[in-house]
C-alpha cells in the first residue's frame, strides 16, 4: 500500500485528480469505479477543468458507481444518480449509457443486485476504483459486519452512516435507511483502488485502517488484502499518522 500526504483538501483533490488522468491517458477505455460523497468532489472539480483545458477524452470510458439510496428516485437531488450528473458526468464527454449506478428505484431489488454485479463482471472489472471511508470505516455502504465475501447487496445503513449523511437532508427523518452497494469481494477485486482520506472527522478511521488488524468489523481494512492501492490523504486525516 502507498500512502501519499498531502497538506489538505485542495492538495489531495490535485494529487487525485493527477493520479487519475494519468491513468486515463495510458487507457483511454478505462473502466472507472465512481464514489459520491464529499470527499471526491474536488477531484471530479479537477477532472472536469482537465478536461476543458486539456481535452482529456471520456468517449470510451466506462464507470460504474459504488451504490445508491434505495427509494430516491434519479432525479431527486440527493440521489447518487443526481449527484454523479451534476458534479460530474454533465460536465463530460462520457456517453451516457455508459455510466452506470445501482437502480435504488426498482421494482425488483434483488434482481438489480444480480444485474448490477453481472454488468461489472461483462465491463471486464473495475481497471480504477475511487473510494473514500465512512467514519465507521465503511467502504461503499458496506457498514462494519458485512462479510468480505459480499457482492452487490441490499444494506440497512448504520445510524451512525445516517446521521453523518443527514447534512444533505432537511432532517435525519428523510435519509433513507436502507441502500444499494457493491459489495466488499465486488470492490476488491478492482484491478487498483485509490482511497481519498480527508479531514479530522476521518482521523480515526484512517488511524484504525491503517494499524488496526483485518476484521469485517470495519470493512475498509480488507484494502490490506489488495495488491494495488493507493491512499491519498490531508493533514487533518493525518492527524494521529
Ligand atoms: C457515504 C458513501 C461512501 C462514501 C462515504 C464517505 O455514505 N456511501 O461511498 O465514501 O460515505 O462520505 P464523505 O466523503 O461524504 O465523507
Amino acid at each position: 500500500m502507498k500512502l501519499i500526504r498531502t497538506e489538505n483538501y485542495a492538495e489531495m483533490s490535485l494529487e487525485a485528480g493527477k493520479f487519475i488522468v494519468d491513468k486515463l491517458r495510458s487507457n483511454p477505455s478505462l473502466t472507472l469505479g465512481l464514489a459520491t460523497g464529499s470527499t471526491p468532489k474536488g477531484v471530479y472539480e479537477y477532472l472536469i477543468q482537465d478536461h476543458e483545458e486539456n481535452e482529456t477524452t471520456y468517449k470510451q470510458v466506462k464507470s460504474v458507481n459504488l451504490d445508491e439510496y434505495i427509494g430516491l428516485p434519479a432525479e431527486d437531488p440527493n440521489s447518487y444518480h443526481y449527484f454523479m450528473s451534476q458534479n460530474l458526468f454533465n460536465h463530460l464527454d462520457i456517453s451516457e449509457n455508459h455510466t452506470h449506478i445501482p437502480n435504488g428505484a426498482a421494482s425488483d431489488l434483488e434482481q438489480e443486485c444480480l444485474r448490477y454485479e453481472k454488468l461489472i463482471k461483462e465491463l471486464g472489472g473495475v481497471d480504477l476504483q475511487i473510494l473514500g471511508i465512512g467514519q465507521n470505516g465503511h467502504i461503499g455502504f458496506n457498514e462494519p459486519g458485512t462479510p468480505f465475501t459480499s457482492r452487490t447487496h441490499i444494506v440497512t445503513l448504520d445510524q451512525n452512516t445516517r446521521e453523518a449523511n443527514s447534512r444533505f437532508f432537511n432532517s435525519l427523518d428523510e435519509v433513507p435507511t436502507h441502500a444499494i452497494t457493491m459489495g466488499t469481494a465486488s470492490i476488491l477485486e478492482s484491478k487498483e483502488i485509490l482511497l481519498l482520506v480527508s479531514g479530522e472527522s476521518k482521523a480515526e478511521a484512517l488511524f484504525k485502517f491503517i494499524n488496526g488488524e483485518i476484521s469485517e468489523e470495519f470493512p475498509a481494512s480488507v484494502l490490506k488484502n489488495h495488491q494495488n492501492v493507493t491512499v491519498i490523504a490531508d493533514r487533518d486525516a493525518l492527524k494521529y499518522i
